[in-house]
């Protein structure tokens, strides 16, 4: 059971709108909007009039992924849009509970995004609290870069972690990922692959989900980003 998530870092942003109704018809079943801030990465995305209109042209659940430092004061920025799930960075954030609170007391489902520099030891103390982890399999802040293996590893460990505290959490991998990595990632634990080159390359949209879903099995019931 996994689902493919469009990350529309990876498309023309001059036809965003277009890019995103073409995945979900082609079979992708979340979009993926990472917000920048130009300080906790250098570059700068997405804001919530963008979330906004998404919402109305598209039906698939809208998952945020905060790459920003402060991300309780980009999380109210976001509060009102039609967005499903929110993820935040663990690095970025020194009191995670406070915001995973107020996430969760919005109604939003919330996450926790690790990079591949970042050590797991702290999630033992939040991952109760958690309904996803996105373990990062490149460093945050641009799409297209070379896939870090060492995800295969944090993958398990997050997986045994969350089964031996009894709180099962949806697993998520954001980062490099390719037809190459699907069935390995979905075999080391991952249950939602966070694809943005891999999808929009080339603008093939349509043959590149096919591709990426092939490669996972078609047919399979989709897992929820949360
Ligand atoms: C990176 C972002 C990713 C990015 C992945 O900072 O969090 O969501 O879009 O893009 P690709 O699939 O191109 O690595
Ligand atoms: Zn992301």
């Amino acid at each position: 059971m996994w689902a493919l998530s469009a990350s529309i870092l990876g498309c023309k942003h001059a036809a965003i709108g277009e890019a995103v109704r073409r995945a979900e018809k082609a079979g992708a079943q979340y979009i993926h909007i990472d917000v920048m801030d130009g300080d906790y990465v250098d570059n700068l995305t997405f804001g919530p009039q963008l979330v906004r209109e998404l919402g109305e042209l598209c039906s698939l659940p809208l998952s945020l992924h905060l790459e920003t430092n402060r991300p309780d004061r980009y999380f109210r920025l976001f509060r009102d849009t039609p967005i499903h799930a929110v993820s935040f960075q663990l690095d970025a954030c020194p009191n995670p509970l406070h915001l995973i609170r107020e996430i969760r007391m919005s109604g939003k489902k919330v996450g926790l995004g690790i990079g591949p520099a970042v050590g797991l030891e702290p999630l033992r103390y939040v991952l109760p609290h958690l309904d996803s982890v996105t373990v990062m399999s490149v460093e945050p802040g641009y799409g297209g870069q070379v896939f870090e293996p060492s995800v295969y590893e944090k993958l398990r460990h997050v997986r045994r972690l969350s089964e031996e505290l009894g709180h099962p959490v949806t697993l998520c991998v954001d980062g490099g990922v390719d037809t190459d990595k699907v069935a390995p990632l979905l075999e080391a634990g991952a249950d939602v692959l966070i694809c943005g080159t891999s999808v929009f390359r080339g603008d093939r949209i349509e043959e590149n989900i096919a591709a990426l879903l092939k490669s996972g099995g078609a047919g399979r019931a989709a897992a929820r980003e949360d």
